[in-house]
């Protein structure tokens, strides 16, 4: 709203300084290029430019959005937080920040991208700088894989080319063709350079499921052994991710290179959700809906959803993905 009328006032002040500059060719000259200065200072004020203005990294900001907005995730946030802040407080990164999300559905990962991109972009995920890649929207059609490859090549060349300090976020990977994968691997690279083109700066974000069976085995395991969730450590799920992720012929992409090259710096596993962080999710959408956070109401949503092993009855099958409309509902 307020941008459309600066414009509007923009334009104004230009068809002025035009009109004058048509009157009086000689001396309204001078005008008419002050009035285009101030109209270009404007824009590039307003419009989102690739620079400190509008990418700016926060790194108390992420912090608090982990620790206030992420619910029992306690080893994805800490490796969010230290990879994000360390490759952003490196000003000669030897390559761009390759993380790879895993995790069962709804415990968190499409939520910590963006995250980050809220703390990186001032504009966040609707940033011109980050973007979004899934596997059905973007490359549904298994005969155009080579049309799609070129294509995907060319946009993050094009797009890290205007702007260095770029993200991109690969959603379902385990839909993603291996070949598509294969493609985008030169840039995942070591290189300084390619074609004149530095990635090095650049984050790419792959998020996927594989892997989540075996992270939740692993923390049912620790659960029925009566061991508290949060001693689990990454070693601990370490070997399960690798295992499905490395060996499982249905994770897609997985039995491409970016393994065995260490392109990925740091693979995130999402724990399964319990009630109790099911419930902090209701709280936290209440907060943000400007709703009275009710703890009853939050324990009356965490109630009425699915949750298993079917005699255990533990973690969230949805995890928290179903909490926003269950609330709608609710309110309604
Ligand atoms: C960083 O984030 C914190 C917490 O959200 C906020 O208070 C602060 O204003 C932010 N700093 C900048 C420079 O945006
Ligand atoms: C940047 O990526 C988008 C897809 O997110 C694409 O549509 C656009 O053409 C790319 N820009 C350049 C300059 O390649």
């Amino acid at each position: 709203m307020k941008a459309t009328r600066v414009y509007l006032l923009l334009h104004v002040l230009l068809s002025a300084g035009v009109l004058v500059h048509s009157f009086e060719p000689v001396t309204t000259t001078l005008f008419g290029f002050g009035l285009a200065a101030v109209g270009r200072a404007i824009y590039n004020y307003l419009h989102e430019s690739c620079g400190p203005k509008w990418i700016h990294f926060n790194a108390t900001g992420l912090q608090a959005d982990l620790e206030a907005k992420l619910f029992g995730q306690h080893i994805a946030s800490r490796i969010i937080l230290k990879s994000v802040t360390g490759f952003m407080g490196n000003d000669n990164p030897k390559k761009p920040l390759v993380l790879s999300l895993h995790g069962w559905t709804g415990t968190g990962k499409n939520f910590v991208s963006q995250m980050i991109a809220d703390n990186i972009y001032k504009e966040g995920m609707k940033s011109s700088f980050v973007h979004m890649f899934t596997a059905e929207l973007h490359f549904p059609h298994l005969s155009q894989i080579e049309t799609y490859k070129a294509q995907l090549q060319q946009w993050i060349k094009g797009n890290v080319t205007n702007c260095a300090q770029s993200m991109f976020v690969f959603d379902e990977m385990d839909n993603m063709h291996p070949g598509l994968i294969d493609s985008i691997k030169p840039y995942l690279e070591y290189y300084e350079s390619l074609d004149g083109v530095s990635y090095r700066k650049a984050i790419f974000i792959f998020l996927s499921n594989a892997g989540g069976e075996s992270i939740t085995q692993t923390a049912l395991d620790f659960w029925k052994a009566g061991r508290d969730r949060e001693e689990l450590e990454l070693r601990d799920l370490e070997t399960a991710i690798s295992l499905t992720v490395f060996n499982n012929k249905n994770s897609g992409l997985w039995h491409t290179s970016l393994i065995d090259k260490n392109l990925v710096d740091f693979f995130v596993p999402f724990l399964p959700l319990e009630y109790r962080h099911v419930a902090q999710c209701a709280m936290a959408e209440m907060k943000a809906k400007n709703l009275l956070a009710d703890p009853a109401v939050a324990d009356q949503v965490a109630s009425e959803i699915n949750y298993f092993p079917k005699t255990e009855r533990i973690f969230s099958v949805k995890g928290c993905k179903t909490i926003a409309s269950k609330l709608d509902y609710f309110y309604t």
